[in-house]
């Protein structure tokens, strides 16, 4: 049987997770790709870390990059190591030595994808990513293929792992951010550095990478409009309950007449929605094509297995085109000039939580305020704090953010208010 040769840059989470799959599901793998998959080098820092690991026979790990490069033998290269300079570094490094490569570095990606998969062609090499979007869910070639007849007009997902781990916690159990955020980490599904899981910075770059496939632009990371959950409270999580409503860090692509708009945001959905019953690390995206209609596509968006399950199969994919000779067919598909919408002309309801003076007239002015803005309010609700004070949750109709910025800053200039807390669209359709 053919043999493809393959170098793990990396063995933390995934790269041990994609370790661990290609060693057990070995024989299962080559009856159905017809080639055996080796992994014959894996290069970390520090090879000490690792000296409890016992190796396969023809596995060895390495400290000195050059090795792999240097090895005719090793066809694919797996980056899963994170980082954006020296990853970037390694992986122009394979494919201009016509070595394919697959990557999670959602990171890098969102930063220089486009010019990565161009040099890939370039070099007549692939370079796969399935796993840097959704962890374990199948998007990547799910939106590029199965949904390759669709105009595709909107993609809506909850994206990391980590937040959605967090924000699920914080509802259900009533459990603290940090201690939620701690449990995150030690599971796995943090980034090494969490700011950029609770910044929504992931998100973000998650829906770049999806939004370049699904819209056919060349999207970047700095394209996408951002905001993470550190500032989400329970209060606010608490008054939603009362609404209907459940909090989601949402990441929001939708084509409009106007432009693309990109969007990540907390945000409040129903909580009938599908994506309302998305809990813990899970993640999903909901898909709308002229095509298929509606499609949500659900699954483990974190950990080592389901990502791992991700990158194994962007190693079969390349074995079998390496063995059909089939490589570097992946032709970019950014066809279209970019034409982003401005975030803030998108219409939405809106959530805004008040602290307010507990007196007599209070809501008839905050009310003034919302009308002179031609807000009109769908739900209001108080909660008396003490004798001096109390706070107000209010739910707009769907109108521009400019309308809700400008509320604010009315609210601030308003004797009776005394704190603006929270700002949260709520998603309606
Ligand atoms: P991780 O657990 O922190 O592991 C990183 C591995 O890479 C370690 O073995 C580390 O070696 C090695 N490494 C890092 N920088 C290196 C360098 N400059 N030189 C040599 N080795 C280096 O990270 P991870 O969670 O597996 O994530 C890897 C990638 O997958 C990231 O791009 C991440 O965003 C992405 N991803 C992660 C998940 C997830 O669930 N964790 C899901 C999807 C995508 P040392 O131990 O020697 O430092
Ligand atoms: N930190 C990421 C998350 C890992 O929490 O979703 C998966 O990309």
């Amino acid at each position: 049987m053919e043999q493809v040769n393959v170098a793990l840059l990396g063995f933390g989470t995934v790269g041990q997770g994609t370790f661990e799959l290609l060693v057990k599901n070995n024989e299962l793998i080559a009856n159905r790709t017809g080639i055996a998959i080796k992994v014959t080098k894996i290069f970390v820092r520090n090879i000490d870390k690792y000296s409890h690991i016992t190796l396969p026979e023809g596995t060895h790990f390495t400290n000195d990059v050059a090795e792999i490069f240097d090895d005719a033998s090793i066809q694919v290269i797996v980056e899963v190591m994170g980082g954006l300079t020296f990853a970037r570094e390694c992986i122009e490094k394979a494919l201009n030595a016509k070595k394919s490569v697959v990557t999670a570095n959602k990171d890098l990606l969102a930063e220089a994808g486009p010019y990565l998969l161009d040099l890939a062609v370039k070099n007549g090499v692939d370079l796969r990513y399935e796993a840097s979007v959704l962890g374990g869910i199948p998007i990547i070639r799910t939106l590029y293929e199965s949904l390759g007849g669709n105009k595709i007009t909107e993609v809506v997902g909850i994206l990391n792992g980590t937040t959605n781990f967090i924000l699920s916690n914080m509802t259900e159990k009533g459990a603290g951010y940090a201690e939620v955020l701690a449990e995150a980490q030690k599971l796995g599904y943090a980034e090494a550095d969490p700011t950029a899981d609770v910044e929504g910075l992931d998100a973000a770059r998650k829906l770049a990478i999806l939004s370049s496939i699904a819209f056919n632009r060349r999207i970047f990371f700095e394209d996408v409009s951002v905001e993470g959950i550190t500032k989400i409270d329970a209060t606010d999580i608490a008054f939603g309950k009362e609404f209907g409503y459940t909090i989601k860090l949402l990441g929001i692509a939708k084509e409009t007449k106007k432009g693309l708009s990109l969007n990540v945001h907390p945000s409040f959905i129903s909580s009938n929605h599908p994506l309302a019953s998305v809990r813990g690390s899970y993640n999903a995206l909901y898909v709308k094509g002229n095509g298929i209609d509606d499609a949500m596509f659900y699954g483990r968006g974190a950990g080592s297995l389901p990502t791992g399950s991700s990158v194994v199969s962007d190693i079969m994919e390349i074995a079998k085109n390496i063995h059909t000779n089939n490589l570097g067919q992946l032709k970019p598909f950014y066809y279209f000039e970019k034409n982003l919408y401005a975030s803030g002309k998108i219409e939405s309801s809106y959530y805004i939580r008040i602290l307010v003076d507990n007196s007599t007239g209070v809501l008839a002015k905050v009310a003034s305020k919302l009308a002179e803005q031609r807000i009109s309010v769908q739900a209001v609700t108080q909660r008396n704090e003490n004798e001096t004070t109390s706070t107000l949750a209010i739910v707009t109709s769907s109108c521009p953010r400019s309308y809700i910025s400008n509320v604010i800053n009315a609210f601030n200039n308003l004797r009776v208010v005394r704190e603006v807390g929270s700002v949260i669209p709520i998603m309606t359709d």
